[in-house]
């Protein structure tokens, strides 16, 4: 690995509104070290930057395409390059998040009432858009063993079975557990969708965030002859720490649900054209950004070393759940406490905003969920300050 980008940086984010800095859990003090929400501290590839710079410069900021060649070229390509994935881009579409995505999906795909399965502990706006929608949580929790994370198959058939339930948002990786999901596990879900005919909305923001030796599986690759019963979500927000700007892109083999988002998302909605600045960053990104991501790897994967060896060294009864990828430390401090109002004032007493384990569900109480994507310091200082607030529970 080369020593070319600065991750070391440490970055004043103060007064450009970032929600993570201002924005804070409720509860968390004001001047609270903050490593919850799912953005990066660190700037973005100089590449993008220069690409924005050379749009700023422009100075004409007006509506602005999605559907171009260099943008859908840039995509398609990156997936096609790093995991064989070779997309049509007429299945590519712009929204500005996955959430809303996901949301958007949900009214296309599903009635009032119906099911939807999830696995929890998982990222907590799965279970709010469905709510919020009136559709119905199906939960088939994860299993955990007391180290690691897999899928309950048993469970997972059960709910495939029941006649109210229409599909399943797919989390891989999984935030927060941090698994990458192996190619037989994605079969297996795979197969289920098969067999029951239900879709599945594989949301894989993460996919480019794996640990060193961990392979992403696409989850079209595990489900070539379903594909009109799967959308896929991506984009370079995460994985280029570009989440302001606001580009996703979905995937959507199904002709009748290529049709009914044009009616909802662009027809009723009028939302089919992302901002100038997220063009430019997102072709920059994947045509460029290679070196810088690969570089980022490697620092993530040393902040997660040095989490699991202070907690090692400090917080003997404490696991990190070994990451396979995302840069999102789950940690099981269960054997410390169960009570998570008390491990919750422990880390603001310590003025850290962590997400709070029990927000993904009861399975997460007695977790603590820490933002990786940030330099050495901070992440030290950070577990200063949980070790501290973890031992003040003994
Ligand atoms: C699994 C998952 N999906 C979606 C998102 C956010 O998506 P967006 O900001 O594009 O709505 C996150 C952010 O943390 C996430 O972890």
């Amino acid at each position: 690995m080369g020593n070319k980008y600065d991750f070391d940086a440490v970055i004043d984010r103060r007064e450009t509104f970032a929600v993570k800095h201002e924005m804070l859990p409720k509860g968390a003090p004001e001047d609270s070290l903050a490593l919850w929400v799912a953005d990066m501290d660190f700037a973005v590839a100089p590449e993008i930057l220069s690409a924005m710079e050379k749009r700023l410069n422009h100075g004409i900021f007006g509506y602005t395409m999605y559907h171009s060649e260099p943008l859908k070229r840039s995509i398609t390509d990156w997936f096609s390059r790093r995991y064989q994935w070779g997309m049509n881009p007429r299945d590519v579409f712009f929204c500005p998040g996955i959430v809303p995505a996901i949301s958007y999906l949900l009214e296309l795909m599903t009635e009032e009432g119906d099911g939807v399965i999830i696995q929890r502990p998982v990222y907590y706006p799965f279970t709010n858009k469905i709510e919020a929608r009136g559709r119905k949580v199906v939960n088939s929790p994860l299993k955990y063993d007391g180290e690691l994370y897999s899928m309950d198959f048993e469970d997972l058939e059960e709910k495939f079975k029941d006649p109210s339930v229409k599909g399943m948002i797919l989390c891989n990786p999984h935030n927060p557990v941090g698994r990458v999901w192996t190619k037989e596990e994605l079969k297996s879900v795979a197969d289920f969708a098969k067999k029951y005919k239900k879709w599945i909305i594989s949301d894989e923001i993460h996919c480019d965030l794996t640990r060193e030796g961990i392979t992403y599986t696409p989850f079209v690759s595990v489900a070539e002859d379903i594909l009109d019963q799967i959308v896929v979500c991506t984009a370079p927000s995460k994985t280029f720490n570009l989440a302001g700007l606001q580009l996703s892109n979905v995937v959507i083999f199904n002709k009748e649900w290529q049709k009914k988002w044009k009616e909802y998302v662009w027809d009723v909605l009028n939302l089919s054209s992302p901002n100038p600045f997220a063009v430019e960053a997102t072709i920059a990104a994947y045509n460029e950004g290679e070196e810088w991501l690969e570089e980022l790897r490697g620092y993530l994967d040393g902040n997660f070393q040095y989490v699991k060896e202070r907690l090692e060294k400090d917080l003997p009864k404490a696991k990190l759940i070994p990451s396979e990828g995302t840069y999102l430390a789950w940690m099981d401090f269960s054997a410390y406490s169960k009570d998570q109002e008390a491990l919750e004032k422990a880390m603001h007493r310590e003025k850290l905003a962590l997400d709070e384990g029990y927000i993904f569900g009861e399975e997460g109480i007695g977790f603590e969920r820490m933002n990786l994507a940030a330099p050495r310091e901070i992440v030290q200082e950070a577990m200063d300050r949980l070790i501290r607030g973890i031992k003040g529970l003994e």
